[in-house]
């Protein structure tokens, strides 16, 4: 049965994932879509133990009349051991009243987040108002908003047609809204342009993390042949033919000179003012406990629980600055991808990509390196099916590069209501 429920949970996450459904036709599709027709878990849920009702032993038709006539009258009231114990208990439906009592304490008193031994992972915690910057080049009005002027200029480009911001847009979460950008010539990138909102808390740069600070990663895309292909002696000529380009970068740097370092400090300056303010999550955790609903508040226990999110996306940016293969890298298939690999030349890193941020990620679609999930339902459902988890092929048996699960992944086996909550609260950050 378990193994039924696992490729009909697969099954169910593939239809939302469609393109996911395209390219693992070979491997997953046949058997996939022969459990389509056995029962699913939404359409017949097991009767869930009901935090409000009687024991469980009771037969099902009693429990379930017991339960109507509890949920009718007033909440009884329970001590919070009892409101944890209940909370603990997965299913179709959650005692609103003990979520709510519980979630009302202060963080330090919440369900403790379900992880796995290897988890690095620390406490949610509201966004700092200021990304850290480097001693050596801190913020400054001036800077930023020459900062701002250079990201949105396409006379960074070698065609003169292309800006920073022709794929990190304000109102597209400051990705591009695509699977994959279309840079120079209208060439299609390799990868799902990430959000720059929150790179100034990133430990690692990009997908396999091969820059380490702002300042260091913006020759990437300047210089990439399939992004803005520019010469950068080329770019700073026409930078320092203007003269009000001449006078920003002396009043943001107190002495005249346009360089690479310069441009790059400007950049990196105006990227770390992107912080995301005034959200939900960041309002709940500073204490308007009703700034999340019921469904939220019911994804965030969810997501630090029995969804074990938290093994790897936790603390402040909901990320652990890790690197972890989800399944995700295509071995020896055209759109392979070994992510970190291709920087470390270290096989225990082949098909991993870092952790990104969750924080505004229901703006930030389509999901993923590869921006092949167009929903976040899509990747909530394969979470719950334990990701996709590709298999040797009889050649690759043995071969010591085939990217290994990683161990903190499992099978949630969460009821479909739970996947929406979770889902919900996601649109939360
Ligand atoms: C043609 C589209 C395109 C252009 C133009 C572009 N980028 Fe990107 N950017 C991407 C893609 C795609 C990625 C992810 C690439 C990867 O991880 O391999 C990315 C990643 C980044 C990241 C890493 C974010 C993180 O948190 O890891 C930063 C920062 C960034 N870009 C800044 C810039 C700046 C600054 C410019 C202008 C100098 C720029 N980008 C121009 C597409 C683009
Ligand atoms: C084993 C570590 C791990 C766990 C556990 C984990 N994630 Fe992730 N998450 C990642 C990594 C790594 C990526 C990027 C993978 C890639 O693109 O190949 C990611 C990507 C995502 C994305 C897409 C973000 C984007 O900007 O494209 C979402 C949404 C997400 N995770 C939500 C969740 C939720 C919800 C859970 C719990 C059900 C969860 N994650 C559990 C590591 C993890």
């Amino acid at each position: 049965m378990r193994t039924t429920q696992r490729w009909t949970n697969l099954a169910v996450a593939a239809a939302s994932a469609l393109a996911f459904a395209t390219v693992f036709a070979g491997l997953l599709w046949a058997s996939a879509t022969a459990a389509q027709s056995a029962p699913q878990r939404e359409q017949e849920p097991e009767p869930t133990p009901d935090p409000v009702s009687a024991p469980t032993d009771k037969p099902v038709a009693q429990a379930a009349a017991s339960r109507v006539a509890a949920s009718a009258s007033a909440p009884v009231a329970v001590d919070l051991d009892e409101c944890r114990r209940r909370l603990d208990a997965g299913g179709a439906q959650i005692d609103r009243d003990c979520l709510r009592r519980v979630y009302a304490l202060p963080i330090g008193q919440w369900p403790q987040p379900l992880t796995d031994p290897g988890a690095r992972w620390s406490e949610l915690a509201p966004l700092p108002k200021q990304a850290p910057y480097p001693p050596d080049n801190p913020p400054s009005p001036a800077k930023t908003a020459l900062g701002k002027r250079l990201f949105e200029d396409p006379r960074l480009s070698g065609s003169g047609q292309i800006a920073c911001a022709s794929c990190h847009d304000s109102e597209l979460g400051w990705g591009d809204g695509r699977s994959v950008p279309f840079g120079h010539d209208r060439q299609r990138g390799r990868r799902n342009a990430l959000p720059v909102a929150m790179s100034g808390f990133a430990a690692h740069l990009f997908w396999d993390g091969r820059a380490s600070s702002l300042e260091a990663q913006v020759l990437h895309p300047l210089t990439d042949p399939r992004e803005m292909a520019a010469r950068p002696a080329a770019v700073l000529r026409r930078l320092r033919s203007q003269a009000d380009y001449r006078r920003a970068y002396a009043d943001a740097f107190g002495s005249p000179g346009i360089d690479l370092a310069r441009t790059s400090q400007a950049l990196a300056s105006f990227q770390r003012s992107l912080v995301p303010r005034f959200n939900r999550f960041d309002r709940f955790l500073e204490g308007s406990r009703n700034a999340l609903d019921d469904r939220q508040l019911w994804g965030l226990h969810l997501f630090r629980t029995r969804a074990r999110c938290m093994n790897c996306h936790s603390g402040a940016t909901l990320s652990d600055d890790g690197f972890h293969n989800l399944g995700l890298h295509f071995y020896g298939r055209t759109l392979q991808d070994l992510g970190r690999y291709e920087v470390t030349g270290d096989r225990a890193d082949a098909g991993k990509f870092k952790t990104p941020s969750l924080r505004n990620v229901a703006k930030t679609g389509p999901w993923m390196h590869n921006g092949r999930f167009a929903t976040l339902r899509g990747v909530v459902n394969l979470y719950n099916a334990g990701m996709p988890r590709p298999q040797p092929t009889p050649q690759q048996i043995g071969d010591p590069l085939f990217p290994q699960p990683d161990p903190l992944l499992h099978p949630l086996d969460l009821h479909r209501t739970e996947l929406e909550a979770i889902t919900a609260f996601l649109e939360t950050l």
